[in-house]
């Protein structure tokens, strides 16, 4: 039988736009769950809306709309948000959902009917902003002691929920359970904070009437995060599709960050025994984004909204933004420790990809698509010898990168992958393919472009979870695809395989201080031509007649080309890059009236146009037939 893995994030409230605090932790989700996909889990992901807060009745009056409507649209716009970032959940549950809502008052039913639930007078201070009630000791400053905004105060007759009577069993459980709570950190401070002892929550209010109404009480609503956190149960079936609750319950993992643990690690697990339901296997812990050294959080006007972030990078790169997506939901895995807080900059943001993408990584594949090209007509060569230590080595990082994922200790896992991208790298300086060439030393040169070819093959796996629409272009240029039943080893390639260019998908950016910026600018004014200018130049069609390779010279390749009626020859630089019989009868673009040269004693009438890198060239041809002589313009 296949086994199940099911993870949620929080539900959102969505009175504010998502930011990347948000996006961080359904992207943690989403990553984990293709992960576990990959190998051969029967996945379950929810995240959602959490709608039914005091926070949402604000913002819908704020905007000047009955709250149904409001909530209506923000959860539109937050899915979309989501499935924007590639975040493929399997239920974007929303706590104004009929079946939820049937499930909320199903659970208040069953534990009134158990004498979880009764009905008493509440007075205390309530912050709107945390949906969250303190006892009068703990704000006697009218200052909620976790977000530090104003509290009010609430004195009304309210239904409670007996959670005074799971301190025992919950430390029983936690007991039997130490990795229940990760990171250990927030282990200790729940187990802390139980041991202080454990008062009766109020779960209802008959102050306002938006909420999920109580069964069998029509004047109160259910409190926000007493309805909330059921939504764990609804999203999977509970009271509703059984079978579906009991294939994926309990879930394998809630994440959420630092603030809401108590809910997460106390009431929660209490209102489940009071069920006589199993307890979720782990909930994990991440840190805070934080910007200029706090929270990010809109009320402080101090977040990032990933929105921008791509939209930046395209426009600095030109790349799809898809690709950006990508980008940015790398980031922030390789940037923080899951677990810890981290910080974010534009700085850091653009380093990172300049170092980890345009060097590392980018450069990886340029390269060895370029002599895969070069050598091998872009054909996945024959092994038949290779390098023992390097594959031995590959080996031990995929096994390590398997654990520390299962771990969901992903900037470690990134790391890994890193070590294989740099370990690529490096065979490239030390074996020196282009001398190999040179030697004619050809089994050992079809063995190395192999190896790289292959381990390039494992990175487009590895690095999935973080990158499926890089992954996606990676591996259909190695005529692959992203399947469970993909092998990540050794020797996974078939020789002959076309390998399809790619481009350059991550172009280096330009990082400046605002004086570098103000010189670049005036340099690339300097360097502008007028139209005047570019009219002197007359570029031509020309079409190669006759090629051949320049004696003593192992660049050069003199080209006699017909321009319109006329003959010329041009002396090129590219005999590293094209034989001469595969230029016979292409159409080139040639800069027709540059003064004629002597080059090793052979005049050269114009030049040819190419786009060239360090790596490789390509003539400029033409995308549709078009006479020779016909002017370029
Ligand atoms: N609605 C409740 C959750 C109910 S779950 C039954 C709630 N919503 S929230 O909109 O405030 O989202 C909180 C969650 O968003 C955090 O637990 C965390 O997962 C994510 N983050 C919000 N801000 C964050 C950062 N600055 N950094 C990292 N994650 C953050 O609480």
């Amino acid at each position: 039988m296949t086994k199940t893995y099911y993870v949620t994030t929080p539900i959102y409230y969505i009175s504010g736009n998502p930011h990347l605090g948000h996006l961080y932790t359904t992207v943690a989700a989403d990553v984990i769950t293709r992960y576990k996909k990959m190998q051969g889990f029967d996945t379950f992901f929810a995240t959602g809306s959490d709608e039914n807060s005091l926070k949402v009745l604000k913002a819908a009056e704020k905007a000047s709309m009955d709250p149904k409507s409001f909530v209506d649209k923000e959860a539109e716009k937050w899915k979309e948000f989501f499935k924007k970032y590639a975040i493929n959940f399997s239920r974007f549950i929303r706590t104004t959902d009929e079946d939820h809502i049937k499930t909320v008052q199903k659970v208040l039913r069953n534990l009134h009917d158990s004498g979880f639930i009764y009905k008493g007078k509440y007075e205390g201070w309530y912050c709107v902003d945390c949906e969250t009630f303190y006892a009068e000791s703990e704000a006697e400053d009218q200052i909620c002691p976790t977000c530090g905004r104003e509290v009010f105060w609430i004195s009304e007759d309210n239904y409670f929920f007996k959670l005074s009577a799971f301190g025992d069993r919950l430390l029983e459980f936690y007991a039997q359970h130490p990795e229940a709570i990760q990171p250990e950190s927030r282990y200790n401070e729940v187990l802390s904070s139980i041991k202080m002892g454990l008062r009766d929550i109020s779960v209802s209010r008959s102050s306002q009437n938006w909420g999920v109404p109580f069964p069998f009480d029509e004047k109160h609503v259910t409190y926000v995060w007493f309805d909330a956190l059921i939504n764990y149960i609804t999203v999977c079936g509970y009271g509703n599709e059984e079978k579906n609750f009991d294939h994926y319950w309990p879930a394998d993992l809630h994440l959420m960050s630092k603030d809401i643990i108590r809910f997460h690690c106390i009431i929660w697990p209490s209102m489940l025994m009071a069920l006589e339901v199993p307890l979720p296997k782990k909930v994990y812990v991440h840190g805070w984004w934080l910007t200029s050294g706090e929270k990010m959080s809109k009320s402080k006007g101090n977040v990032i909204d990933p929105d921008e972030v791509v939209q930046d990078l395209c426009s600095k790169t030109c790349i799809e933004s898809s690709l950006a997506v990508d980008i940015l939901r790398l980031f922030m895995f390789r940037e923080s420790s899951f677990g810890d807080d981290a910080i974010f900059t534009e700085d850091r943001f653009y380093s990172r990809y300049n170092f980890d993408l345009a060097n590392d990584l980018g450069n990886l594949i340029n390269r060895v698509y370029a002599m895969t090209g070069k050598y091998f007509n872009y054909k996945v060569p024959q092994i038949t010898q290779w390098d023992d230590v390097f594959h031995k080595e590959t080996e031990k990082d995929i096994a390590k990168y398997h654990q520390l994922m299962e771990a969901l200790r992903f900037k470690e896992a990134l790391e890994t992958i890193w070590a294989l991208i740099n370990r690529c790298n490096k065979l490239i300086e030390t074996s020196k393919p282009w001398e190999l060439k040179k030697t004619e030393n050809t089994q050992r040169l079809e063995g190395l472009i192999y190896t790289l070819l292959d381990t390039i093959r494992s990175i487009t796996f590895l690095i999935y979870p973080f990158m499926p629409h890089f992954a996606e272009i990676l591996s259909k240029s190695l005529c692959e695809k992203i399947s469970i039943d993909a092998k990540i080893c050794f020797g996974q390639l078939s020789p002959g395989t076309t390998v399809n260019q790619i481009g350059v998908l991550f172009p280096r950016i330009k990082i400046y201080t605002k004086n570098q910026e103000a010189e670049e600018n005036k340099k690339e004014k300097d360097h502008q031509i007028s139209f005047e200018d570019f009219l002197k130049l007359d570029l031509r069609v020309g079409e190669v007649i006759e090629a051949s390779k320049v004696e003593k010279a192992d660049k050069l390749l003199l080209i006699k080309l017909k321009v319109g009626q006329a003959e010329k020859q041009v002396v090129a630089g590219i005999a590293q890059h094209y034989e001469p019989e595969q230029l016979i009868g292409k159409k080139l673009v040639i800069v027709n009236n540059l003064k004629p040269v002597k080059l090793r004693g052979i005049k050269s009438e114009g030049m040819i146009l190419a786009a060239s890198d360090d790596n490789a060239l390509s003539i400029i041809t033409l995308e549709k037939d078009m006479e020779s002589g016909v002017k370029v313009k």
